[in-house]
């Protein structure tokens, strides 16, 4: 049975922090999904750290559906979200929520993501109503990067943090189970937690959030373009990848790889049938 969304709203009122990653393929999701991360993002950063792009704006629902298909296959316990991109939900509710049940039905998730605050109740709302658990998304939102300026905090002028207040309690009121707060003052995004009964999952949000969610490359540092001052890199992996890369570079140029270890052998008799 994976986790569901009322295991993790109980986590609030317990103090128990709630801890969250992304994955987007197989193999990474099956070890986190083997630590017991309760949440599995199918986050839209794909698009960067995945597939080369300079943003999520051209990441597509069959770029996501792929992905998400891979990360359920990897996972059995862990409640796997799928991240809604750019323009599968701003249309229209119908489109919302068609592509909502994409995630769904075709991909296996469970839950969807999508970005913004009271200009997205609607549907999010109407999403939830069809039986699909919706977690929001406020603060720095990357699908709207151009129109922000670019990846800055968010929430520092007594207009802009009296907005997102705003946008977490219509979140909560449209029915979302959880809410990620990114890269906004830990004061603030502290605030917003005390204001909302529902879960803060903060990235780049400070210590007062109920959770925390990151890149996995990013904490593992496995992508080498950047590091964002949120991430803390509990691994060098692109270090280890690349000195096990050079070494069986070597060993080939060498003739020392494969050994008989990595070969396989066949019975004389048929090889000397062959050479007759
Ligand atoms: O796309 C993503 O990985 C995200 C996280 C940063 C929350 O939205």
């Amino acid at each position: 049975m994976r986790v569901t969304i009322n295991q993790i709203k109980e986590m609030k009122p317990k103090g128990e922090k709630v801890t969250m990653l992304t994955a987007y393929d197989y193999a990474t999701a099956k070890i986190i999904d083997e630590v017991g991360i309760p949440l599995i993002l199918v986050g839209d950063s794909l698009g960067m750290v995945v597939l080369g792009y300079e943003s999520t704006i051209p990441v597509t629902m069959e770029d996501m559906l792929h992905h998400t298909r891979a990360v359920v296959r990897g996972t059995k316990q862990a409640m796997v979200i799928g991240d809604m991109p750019f323009m599968t939900y701003h249309i229209s509710v119908a489109e919302a929520l068609k592509n909502a049940a994409r995630f769904i039905q075709d991909g296996g998730a469970q839950a969807v993501k999508l970005e913004g605050g009271v200009t997205v109740t609607e549907k999010v709302s109407r999403i939830v109503d069809c039986g699909i658990p919706v977690m929001g998304h406020i603060g720095l939102t990357p699908q709207s990067v151009n129109q922000l300026g670019g990846y800055k905090i968010q929430g520092k002028t007594p207009e802009a943090a009296n907005k997102l207040l705003k946008d977490a309690l219509a979140l909560e009121e449209a029915g979302a189970f959880a809410i990620v707060l990114e890269t906004v003052p830990t004061q603030l995004a502290t605030l917003i937690t005390q204001r909302i009964s529902i879960p803060t999952i903060g990235i780049g949000a400070g210590i007062g959030c109920d959770g925390q969610v990151q890149i996995i490359n990013d904490i593992l540092g496995s992508f080498t373009d950047f590091v964002p001052k949120h991430a803390k890199q509990y691994s060098r992996l692109s270090d280890i990848m690349s000195s096990a890369i050079t070494e069986y570079y070597n060993e080939v140029k060498a003739g020392s790889f494969p050994t008989a270890k990595q070969s396989f052998s066949m019975d004389e008799s048929i090889l000397a049938e062959l050479n007759k």
